[in-house]
């Protein structure tokens, strides 16, 4: 392990499970300045609830097989973490749904997904946890950098969500990518693993994202103000994507860890933020 990730596996401290002061009450289904980004936000709150059950799940599969009393710590923190998390959009997601903006047909698609992907070995059910989480960290890490453009608007409600989210997956970053290394190490699996969760999650995200913008399209498209705005958040999208890219292409080096993305600042400003 390099220097880098050393100090910083040193300087860190043990992972914190809070309860978000968020309700699930009076929610609009645009949320932020745009109605595409907040039915952007509102496609990747839709996976969350099953998606972390499904890394909670991975982890317990081989967490008898991990003996450091350092990393069983953060296991436990990681799990506390994520189910407060899937618990709180799954409020979310009940809330923000009405008869004419449905995201049910999508959660049964990626329920038969999650079905699919627990028929395979515990190697790549891990392995596409570890993907997940680099995509998590790397989202969560460009919302902390640039809340002018994810969250502008945002209420203080909303903040203790999506603020608080953003946080702890990048508290707990390293939590699955240390637990694969030290029952698998297999690095051809978390090459593989990427590529075809890269596929899926961006296709899984724009149709979803796609098809809210519809069911909202008097709103989002219909209005020109709102679609010259949609158009500027699109384009903003398409941006992250490329400064995203050094982060993402990182993942495939065989002596990468996630400590190796330093995003100490952002996680202090970011608590910072959610202490308000
Ligand atoms: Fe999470
Ligand atoms: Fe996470």
């Amino acid at each position: 392990m390099n220097n880098l990730v050393q100090s910083i596996r040193q300087q860190s401290k043990h992972i914190q499970i809070r309860k978000t002061k968020f309700i699930a009450q009076n929610l609009k289904q645009q949320y932020t300045d745009s109605t595409l980004m907040s039915h952007f936000l509102t496609a990747l709150s839709m996976t969350f609830p099953k998606g972390e059950r499904f890394f909670v799940e991975t982890i317990r599969n081989v967490r008898n097989k991990i003996d450091d009393p350092n990393l069983q710590m953060d296991i436990t923190g990681f799990i506390g973490q994520e189910s407060h998390h899937a618990q709180a959009h799954e409020l979310f997601n009940k809330s923000i749904q009405s008869a004419d903006y449905q995201l049910s047909k999508y959660t049964e698609a990626f329920e038969k997904e999650m079905l699919r992907l627990r028929t395979l070995s515990y190697r790549r059910q891990l392995a596409a946890t570890v993907a997940l989480e680099h995509f998590t960290a790397m989202m969560a890490g460009y919302m902390l950098k640039h809340p002018d453009f994810m969250f502008k608007r945002l209420s203080p409600n909303m903040k203790n969500l999506w603020l608080w989210h953003a946080v702890e997956e990048i508290e707990h970053k390293h939590v699955a990518f240390d637990v694969y290394q030290s029952v698998f190490s297999n690095l051809a699996q978390r090459r593989r693993s990427m590529r075809t969760i890269t596929i899926g999650f961006i296709i899984g995200i724009t149709l979803m994202t796609a098809h809210l913008l519809w069911q909202d399209r008097k709103n989002s498209l219909y209005k020109p103000n709102e679609l010259m705005k949609n158009i500027t958040v699109f384009l903003g999208l398409i941006l992250m994507m490329i400064r995203l890219s050094p982060e993402y292409l990182a993942f495939y080096r065989a002596d990468f860890h996630p400590f190796q993305i330093d995003q100490n600042d952002l996680l202090e400003k970011g608590r910072a933020l959610i202490l308000e």
